[in-house]
């Protein structure tokens, strides 16, 4: 019955998103292509006449639990079809990408295979798919971003307070250990106008925050209102004189492209959050010669340093990968000492994954699963008591709170710290959508808790001082 294009029933639509917040980003995208069709987006699979996964392809696993949920999607369908009910499944996002021809191949449950590049040509593959089998990983000449429609108002405001923006696509970096050149193509920027455009959008339906996004979002090169391209640094002015916009974000980014605009925009926007995420992935110059990161140990901590006389209340994280090939206890203990030294507040790490079609994959001297295991499990503690001195510090600080959400308890509300840290706050729902300042009690291992200020009492001396805090934590 669904299949029909005249049925006026609307038909549901369901997303499983793996992998990064472009990912996130893409999936929304997706539900706004398909929405004009009649498609509603709905939480659960198992009403879904459309399934969606959206995937990841940066690590073994992460591709793995594709063919997983393929075969747990393969029974829903054939019971769905018991009860007289059509279900498409199509999968989209990286894996798509590098392994569309073996998707095809290897699970005929799949009736729609679509590259992160063809988003906008979803709603006519999608119509396609009800006759035949669809595949489409090609990278169109035409801007994608140009073609998908925008959210409607009342989807952004069901989307919540922060919202993703993705400016950046592809790289043209091509580490040696990584898919994402190969997944999403080459560096490709969107114009300012158009990314104002959709902030302007976003914050005119009540978004606060945005994060702008790109799989090397600092080497943003966008055509400006003139006809130059503007960098990183230049958009975030623009985007910062945007009403409503009170906080903005990126990620990730390349330590070579930390330019001095960019580090500018640090100091001067109050705008910009001061949390930034920069990876580096080893501490062994050796290693990040062999990863091809183009930078040195030294050269990634002179741009941290740069970074922190711009913004002295930066907080930091990165992403790390043990046992790249060659790696030796030596190298590894450079990581674990520039780790130490730089002090994040947060990082993610990796055990290194040999991706298809990447030069590291080819390499002979590949490191023991056993040795990797064990670093990952050193480092990762190193990393975690790192965060934890980073959170024991906020205690006694008073931080703006974006209150986002009810709280796990009752008569709480749970929002962000500008640090990115989840802060629960004793208040009521109608705080939510505001930005608080909130003085932190206790450090739990996953949140903070605080109190919100008063700021209708009259302010003495003390919370003036308070107060100024809260609002810039910066020391400069
Ligand atoms: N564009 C981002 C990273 C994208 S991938 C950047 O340049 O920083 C996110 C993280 O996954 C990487 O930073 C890296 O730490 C990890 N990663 C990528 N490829 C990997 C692989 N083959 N094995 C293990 N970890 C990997
Ligand atoms: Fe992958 Fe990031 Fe390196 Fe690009 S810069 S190849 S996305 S790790
Ligand atoms: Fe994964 Fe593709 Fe993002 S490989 S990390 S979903 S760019």
């Amino acid at each position: 019955m669904s299949d029909n294009p005249e049925n006026k029933v609307p038909k549901k639509l369901f997303i499983k998103t793996f992998g990064c917040q472009m990912n996130v980003y893409d999936s929304d995208r997706m539900a706004d292509a398909l929405a004009p069709q009649g498609y509603e987006q709905t939480g659960i699979m198992e009403d879904a006449d459309l399934i969606l996964l959206n995937t990841c392809h940066i690590r073994e696993k992460a591709s793995e639990k594709v063919f997983s949920e393929l075969g747990r999607m393969k029974k829903l369908r054939d019971e769905r079809e018991h009860n007289g009910k059509t279900t498409k499944i199509g999968v989209t996002g990286c894996v798509a990408q590098a392994e569309g021809d073996e998707i095809i191949a290897r699970a005929p449950v799949v009736d729609l295979v679509v590259g992160p590049q063809s988003y906008h040509r979803l709603p006519e593959l999608v119509a396609k798919a009800r006759t035949e089998r669809v595949i489409d990983t090609e990278f169109p000449e035409e801007d994608k971003f140009e073609h998908l429609p925008g959210p409607t108002k009342k989807a952004t405001v069901l989307r919540g307070l922060t919202s993703f923006l993705t400016v950046q696509e592809g790289c043209d970096k091509f580490c040696s250990f990584c898919v994402v050149p190969y997944t999403r193509g080459n560096e490709v920027s969107r114009p300012v106008s158009h990314i104002v455009a959709e902030a302007k959008n976003l914050a005119a339906a009540g978004v606060r925050e945005i994060t702008l996004l790109g799989q090397n979002v600092n080497a943003y090169h966008g055509q400006g209102a003139d006809g130059a391209d503007k960098g990183l640094g230049a958009l975030l002015f623009e985007l910062a004189k945007i009403d409503g916009l009170d906080r903005l974000r990126y990620t990730t980014s390349h330590p070579n492209d930390m330019d001095d605009e960019l580090i500018a925009a640090h100091r001067d926007l109050d705008q910009l959050m001061p949390y930034l995420h920069l990876p580096v992935q080893s501490g062994s110059d050796r290693i990040l010669k062999a990863m091809n990161r183009r930078h040195t140990a030294k050269s990634y901590f002179e741009v941290i340093d740069k970074i922190r006389a711009a913004r002295p209340d930066i907080a930091l994280s990165g992403d790390f990968i043990v046992g790249f090939p060659g790696e030796t206890d030596a190298d590894f203990a450079d990581t674990m000492t520039l780790v130490k030294e730089i002090g994040y507040a947060s990082a993610y790490s990796f055990k290194y994954s040999p991706r298809p079609g990447t030069p590291g994959a080819l390499m002979s001297d590949q490191v023991a699963r056993k040795v990797a295991d064990e670093r990952l499990q050193a480092l990762q503690s190193q990393i975690k008591q790192g965060q934890s001195a980073f959170n024991q510090a906020c205690a006694g600080r008073t931080m703006d709170v974006l209150v986002e959400k009810q709280g796990r308890l009752e008569g709480q509300v749970a929002g962000r710290s500008p640090y990115l840290q989840a802060v629960h706050v004793d208040g009521d729902v109608s705080l939510i959508g505001s930005i608080v300042p909130v003085k932190i009690k206790s450090i739990g291992p996953n949140s903070l808790y605080g109190e919100l200020i008063d700021t209708s009492m009259p302010k003495t001396a003390n919370m003036v001082e308070n107060t100024t805090h809260a609002t810039s934590e910066r020391s400069a």
